[in-house]
């Protein structure tokens, strides 16, 4: 094992055992004997974690060291690196927050178990995220997260042999979350024809009685497009009628990117249309950039929430922590903040666009209304969206690229988290990738791309060598000539 795979195993300990030399899967003696079937599927699932293609792969393919990149093991990147990777916001935190944080720094809030959630808080969240307020008939539970929020709900609703439609693409953990339920996904494809939305009329055609649950991610990751309300209450009408639980994921909902555009959060519908068979959350990581508190919340009915407050006390026992609480409270009241932040949004995406304008063979697949996410599409330039993940890389940009979120898009989507505060960031974005196009084009990150695949071994991945292959052989033959 040469000097960079050494490091790399040190670090990037999240990859567990695997490094560039193994052969295969992950699934040495000790694992097949006492790992569960339910983490084997994880193991399998192309959007299980490490099997996609992200920035971090391009870390061995470009002979970089990680501990370069990954100081101390923090996932904070050095200044010298754009994050349009993973999806928390770059646009704050509200000072308000970080001051509730620094009041609270006391003994009584530190030491007791803190509760599920403040009361005061429970209330903000119910008016200022679902838009409504509590009662006997909706109210909001708390979470590590949202991505707390949809481990519960998939573990307290979903059992073995069930189906949970999805989009693809989608929020890369849709795809395999489910299976830890022992659930299989039915996804509907999102293209220009349904407006890369949930389409209703192919909502209900999709329904079959193993049908359990619809995920409605929206404002939905990773294209930021939002569903109309005559889509929402038809959406839920359908079914209800099929008995079909909806989770409804909103947490990209803070941000209005385009001013004409208008989120609804499902819950808030319940004078128009029955929504007790609505399960919501959503997180503080990207409308107020606090991710690292990992406060979430689920909302709905209380007949379901109390399933996830059975299980929760379980996995995490029932107690969020406090400071991010008081950090939340304060964010979710701080109207001025969403303000700002909105504003570098909007200021972020007219960057972007310029970016996509000057690259050839790239565009944006569809215009973004919500929050701060978006996918460029990268299939006019010839190569995959994997080989210019590397180029990107190379000059400093860390991106994931489709395979990460769905099969549609797997070699022809780049997700950008365009959420930075400082616009000279995607400027120099903008100023470059249409170089890293065409170094990728040299064909020079091909190799290292297949071989991270081969040692994945997924299905998705096979199809990727493949496209990738046909390509290199398209181009020997012209060659030849
Ligand atoms: C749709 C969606 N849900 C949940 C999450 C996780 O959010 P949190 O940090 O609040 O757990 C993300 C993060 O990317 C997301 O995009």
């Amino acid at each position: 094992m040469n000097t960079s795979e050494k490091s790399l195993e040190k670090g990037l300990a999240f990859f567990w055992n695997k490094n560039y030399a193994s052969p295969g899967r992950e699934t040495n003696g000790l694992m097949q004997r006492f790992m569960a079937n339910r983490a084997k599927a994880l193991v399998y699932n192309h959007q299980g974690l490490g099997n996609y293609f992200t920035y971090r792969h391009a870390i061995p393919i470009l002979g970089i060291d990680p501990q370069e990149i990954f100081k101390g093991g923090q996932l904070l990147l050095p200044d010298h690196y754009v994050d349009f990777g993973y999806m928390w916001s770059q646009a704050g935190p509200p000072e308000s927050a970080l001051q509730a944080i620094r009041d609270n720094v006391t003994e009584e809030t530190v030491a007791p178990y803190p509760p599920d959630l403040f009361t005061s808080l429970r209330d903000a969240a119910a008016e200022v995220k679902f838009h409504r307020p509590r009662s006997d008939s909706f109210d909001v539970l708390g979470a590590e997260g949202a991505q707390g929020g949809i481990g519960y709900t998939l573990l307290a609703h979903l059992e073995p042999g069930d189906e949970v439609i999805i989009t693809d693409p989608s929020y890369m953990h849709f795809y395999p979350g489910p299976g830890i339920a022992g659930a299989t996904v039915n996804a509907i494809p999102l293209r220009p024809e349904n407006g890369f939305r949930l389409d209703p009329d192919e909502v209900k055609a999709r329904i079959n009685n193993r049908t359990k649950m619809l995920i409605l991610c929206d404002p939905l990751n990773p294209f930021g497009t939002v569903q109309t309300r005559e889509e929402l209450i038809a959406i839920a009408e359908i079914c209800r009628r099929n008995d079909v639980l909806i989770f409804n994921n909103i947490t990209h909902s803070t941000h209005q990117t385009d001013p004409d555009a208008v989120h609804i959060p499902l819950a808030s519908l319940h004078n128009e249309v029955d929504t007790d068979h609505v399960v919501s959350t959503t997180g503080i990581s990207k409308g107020y950039a606090l991710a690292s508190m990992r406060v979430g919340f689920i909302a709905g009915h209380p007949s379901l929430l109390k399933a996830q407050a059975m299980l929760r006390m379980e996995i995490t026992k029932i107690h969020i922590n406090a400071l991010g609480q008081h950090a939340a409270l304060a964010a979710l009241r701080d109207h001025d903040y969403v303000r700002r932040s909105t504003e570098i949004m909007r200021r972020n995406l007219g960057i972007v666009k310029q970016a996509v304008a000057k690259a050839d063979g790239v565009t944006l697949a569809v215009e973004p209304r919500y929050g701060f996410c978006t996918c460029i599409d990268v299939s006019g330039t010839g190569v995959t969206a994997q080989e210019i993940t590397v180029a990107l890389f190379k000059k400093g940009f860390c991106v994931i690229p489709g395979d990460a979120m769905g099969e549609v898009g797997a070699t022809k989507y780049i997700r950008l988290n365009y959420s930075q505060k400082d616009p000279a960031k995607l400027e120099r974005f903008r100023d470059s990738l249409d170089d890293a196009v065409r170094d990728a084009q040299r064909g020079a990150y091909a190799a290292g791309v297949i071989d991270f695949f081969r040692k994945v071994g997924t299905a998705r991945g096979q199809r990727i060598i493949e496209e990738i292959e046909s390509r290199q052989a398209r181009t020997r033959h012209i060659a030849a000539e």
